[in-house]
């Protein structure tokens, strides 16, 4: 079977962020023998400016080098925070960078897998919403099922690993999924 390489992008910056914990833990304890996944980190990605997104000299090396890995992948991770009922900053940020150029995004087509974990016990659903509506307008190819949202995630972590094990079943499946989609 060929390996499935797939890329985690983390929408929150903190140290000592739930969402990447629940990401690394996907990627070094959860993924099928055939699958590889690498988290970049979205600190160096700058605030959108269309100014800087005219020509490919003008366009920060950053960004160049995230869309190279996205159009490299053969499906993404995306864990985000909830902030006030919506998707983080950092992720809508970054999203807004790759939807770009219109209409020939590195997203395009591309297998996505959506994931949220918060303290609250409603998990981050509503954030996942609205990323489901921006992913939608990138014209990604969305896993549908199963939506993953891991709630009161800071119980379900210990020494930065994700341990609760119903979560990580949870995440084992739609990683499955994500791979499913990937092979068609
Ligand atoms: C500005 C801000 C707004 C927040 N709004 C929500 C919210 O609407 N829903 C929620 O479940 N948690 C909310 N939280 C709490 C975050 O879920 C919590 O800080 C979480 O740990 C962030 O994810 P991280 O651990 O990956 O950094 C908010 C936090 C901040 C800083």
């Amino acid at each position: 079977m060929q390996t499935v390489h797939l890329l985690g992008l983390c929408g929150s910056l903190r140290k000592a962020s739930s969402n990447d914990v629940v990401l690394r833990t996907v990627a070094e304890e959860l993924l099928p023998a055939h699958a590889v996944m690498e988290i970049p980190s979205l600190h160096d990605i700058p605030l959108y400016n269309e100014d800087l997104d005219l020509t490919e000299s003008s366009t920060p090396v950053s960004v160049s080098l995230l869309r190279q890995m996205v159009a490299n992948a053969d499906g993404v991770l995306i864990a985000s925070p909830e902030y006030n009922h919506g998707m983080s900053g950092v992720i809508k940020n970054t999203l807004d960078w790759l939807s770009r150029p219109h209409g020939n995004s590195v997203l395009k087509n591309k297998p996505v897998l959506v994931m949220t974990a918060s303290p609250a016990f409603t998990g981050g659903v509503r954030a996942q919403q609205q990323l489901n509506e921006t992913l939608w307008a990138v014209q990604a190819k969305l896993v549908r099922y199963p939506q993953i949202v891991v709630g009161a995630v800071a119980g379900k972590i210990k020494d930065g690993r994700l341990i609760d094990e119903p979560a990580r079943q949870f995440l084992a499946a739609g990683i499955v999924s994500l791979c499913d989609t990937v092979r068609g």
